[in-house]
């Protein structure tokens, strides 16, 4: 079935609320940032919050801050205890990013990193039990193998932008689509995994390590 938008308008108006918080940094990012499209938005920020608050992550780690949007999300289903690591090689979008969090009740528990997520991956010591894949395209492969040691038997991986807005179905050679393609198989192949291509939005790619 498509999607029409009044389908899509009927599933946000029957879709809890998010946060104050998170709606005024939705509203800034709309307001102020050409590439606002980077932000995950109302209706995806939600089943992040859903899957976190099903999967209690005792430490997530997120591939690409941006506006910190998708760090409260996961951050609303936390373990006790529990923390969100979060990368991105942007300052300035980090320091806004700062400045929503430090309103929230997630402040302490929101680890901001910044520099290329290549370099940092390797040095965190931590155990995952969800990763968020959000950043630059070209790398998710590398993201995926970087941290698939680190994830729990158990654990998540999720890849946001799978469908590329549906280039993923064409003969297009640009970087990024083939990129996005290479991921799609890898991920299909792997016998270690189960996963599900959800097609909202962008397309998520949810990973669950047997
Ligand atoms: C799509 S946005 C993230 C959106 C955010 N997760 C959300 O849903 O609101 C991608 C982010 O990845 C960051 N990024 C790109 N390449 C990166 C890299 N090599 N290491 C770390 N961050 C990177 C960009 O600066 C950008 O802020």
């Amino acid at each position: 079935m498509v999607i029409t938008e009044e389908i899509t308008k009927y599933a946000d108006d029957f879709t809890s609320d998010e946060s104050a918080v998170l709606q005024e940094l939705r509203e800034h990012c709309y307001s102020h940032y050409a590439d606002s499209g980077m932000l995950s938005g109302f209706f995806q920020g939600r089943v992040l919050s859903m899957l976190s608050q099903m999967i209690r992550p005792k430490v997530v780690l997120e591939i690409g801050t941006y506006l910190g949007y998708s760090a409260l999300c996961f951050a609303e289903g936390l373990a006790e205890g529990g923390k969100v690591i979060t990368l991105d090689v942007q300052q300035d979008t980090n320091k806004v990013a700062r400045e929503f969090v430090a309103k929230t009740e997630y402040a302490s528990r929101i680890d901001f990193l910044l520099g290329n997520a290549v370099d940092i991956i390797p040095t965190l010591s931590e155990t995952f039990d969800l990763v968020f894949i959000d950043a630059d395209k070209p790398n998710y492969s590398n993201y995926y193998n970087l941290v698939f040691d680190r994830v729990r038997s158990g654990g998540f991986v999720i890849a946001d932008n799978v469908l590329w807005s549906g280039k993923v179905l064409l003969d297009e050679k640009d970087e990024d689509t083939a990129a996005l393609q290479e991921f799609n198989q890898m991920v299909i192949a792997d016998g270690r995994v189960v996963n599900v291509l959800l097609p909202i939005r962008d397309g998520l790619m949810i990973i669950k390590k047997k």
